[in-house]
């Protein structure tokens, strides 16, 4: 079922982009979108992987989606967003591993791009790229923002002085909420549910849920 909006005026594009494989792009773009879902929020998913790892993800379901999923890997992805989001309050975007004119189109589009990083410096300095070109957007999409997310905690040492060090170095901040190594992630997906549909009470969507919160205090500001 997907749930009506409380028509509270917030409407924001999110872009969850890393030129690195496996980060985690598309487990946060879902449980996002989820999240937003079951928040009451009419939220549309975007798949600009050409893997097309969301659209199988909803495939995997057994039940009706919690919100639409389309595919749509094309360069052309800033001009149809607008046409496809007129329906929706958030539009969450699964973002290909790629620097490319997909992943260019896809922060064009975006109101924010969510830059998920494994908590390693190695992870960090790879984000590079991607950095460089949200940097470069924002000449033209002013109110364009940056934020890294570490996924992949496993012990709260993991986000070390190394982490803080290497990330300091880019114009973005880091957000406080960071999602842990936990194995519900991969359970969910395999069953086409988010962690919020699959373990309500676990940690996992506790963090889900405080991931949301944080993105919507930093973009309180954009409004329809
Ligand atoms: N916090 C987490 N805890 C446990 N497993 C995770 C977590 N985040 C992601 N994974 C697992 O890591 C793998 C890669 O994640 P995901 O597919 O979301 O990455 P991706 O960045 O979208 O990859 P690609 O670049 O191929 O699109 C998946 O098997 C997923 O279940
Ligand atoms: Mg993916």
């Amino acid at each position: 079922m997907v749930h009506d909006g409380s028509g509270e005026g917030i409407f924001m594009i999110v872009s969850v982009l890393n030129q690195k494989g496996g980060v985690g792009k598309t487990t946060l773009s879902v449980n996002l979108a989820a999240t937003l879902a079951l928040a009451g929020r009419r939220t549309l998913l975007i798949d600009a992987d050409p893997q097309a790892s969301a659209l199988d993800w909803q495939a995997s379901r057994d039940g009706e989606s919690l919100f639409p999923v389309v595919g749509m890997a094309r360069a052309t992805l800033h001009k149809d967003v607008p046409g496809l989001a007129a329906q929706q309050e958030h539009v969450i975007i699964d973002g290909p591993p790629r620097v490319n004119e997909l992943a260019r189109s896809a922060i064009m589009a975006s109101h924010l791009v969510v830059i998920p990083v494994q908590p390693s410096p190695y992870d960090i300095w790879a984000a590079s790229d991607i950095v460089k070109l949200v940097v470069e957007a924002q000449v033209y999409n002013t109110g364009l923002r940056g934020v890294f997310v570490i996924n992949r905690v496993v012990a709260k040492t993991a986000i070390s002085r190394d982490v803080a060090e290497a990330l300091k170095d880019y114009p973005f901040p880091l957000l406080q909420t960071a999602i842990a190594q936990r194995v519900v992630f991969a359970e969910s997906a395999a069953a086409g549910l988010s962690v919020l549909e699959y373990a309500p009470r676990s940690p996992a969507a506790g963090e889900m849920r405080t991931l949301l919160r944080e993105i919507e205090g930093l973009m309180a500001c954009v409004t329809r």
